[in-house]
């Protein structure tokens, strides 16, 4: 199943990622496939935002490729950006924490060499027309029941 959004601002973004998080359930995995500057990081700051973290404590995991937080709840951030393709969840050790009810958000996710169906939703983030426009087009895709259910419901 797959839902195309149309985002006009910054603003849209964090009213993705704010209803989604709202329907999110321990053991998600979010996939934000997207070029720089698409709005990955935003969107992952939205959204711990609204499971009650503070934004400033979300930083990009650039560097440090994976950063796990244990409140207010569970909640895994990746950047695949510097592994590039032919990156694996389970090598990485993200699979583990899935399995422990984390919920996981992937950026650049387009690097998977694979990708689980299972309580999995990938977002794919576009520009519009040129870069430096603030419009988006973000396609939602699941195979998961449960996910399809859940963004028929997300409105912006
Ligand atoms: N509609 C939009 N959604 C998300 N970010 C936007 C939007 N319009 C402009 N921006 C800007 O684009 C940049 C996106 O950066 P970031 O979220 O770090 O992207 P990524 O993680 O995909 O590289 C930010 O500077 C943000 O202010
Ligand atoms: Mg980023």
């Amino acid at each position: 199943m797959e839902k195309v959004i149309y985002i006009k601002n910054l603003n849209d973004t964090k009213k993705l990622a704010t209803s989604l998080a709202k329907f999110s359930q321990k053991g998600d995995l979010i996939l934000l496939n997207g070029e720089l500057g698409t709005g990955k990081t935003t969107f992952v700051k939205a959204f711990s935002k609204a499971l009650g973290f503070n934004e400033e404590d979300i930083t990009s995991p650039t560097f440090t490729l994976v950063n796990i937080y244990d409140s207010p709840v569970k909640l895994l951030h990746a950047d695949l950006y510097r592994i590039g393709s032919g990156a694996d969840l389970f090598s990485l050790g993200i699979e583990e924490y899935i399995d422990k009810g984390y919920i996981a958000l992937v950026e650049w996710a387009q690097y998977l060499s694979e990708v689980p169906e299972e309580q999995t939703l990938t977002l794919t983030l576009e520009f519009k027309d040129i870069n430096l426009s603030h419009e988006r087009i973000v396609t939602l895709y699941t195979k998961d029941p449960l996910w399809k259910q859940r963004i028929s419901q997300i409105e912006i």
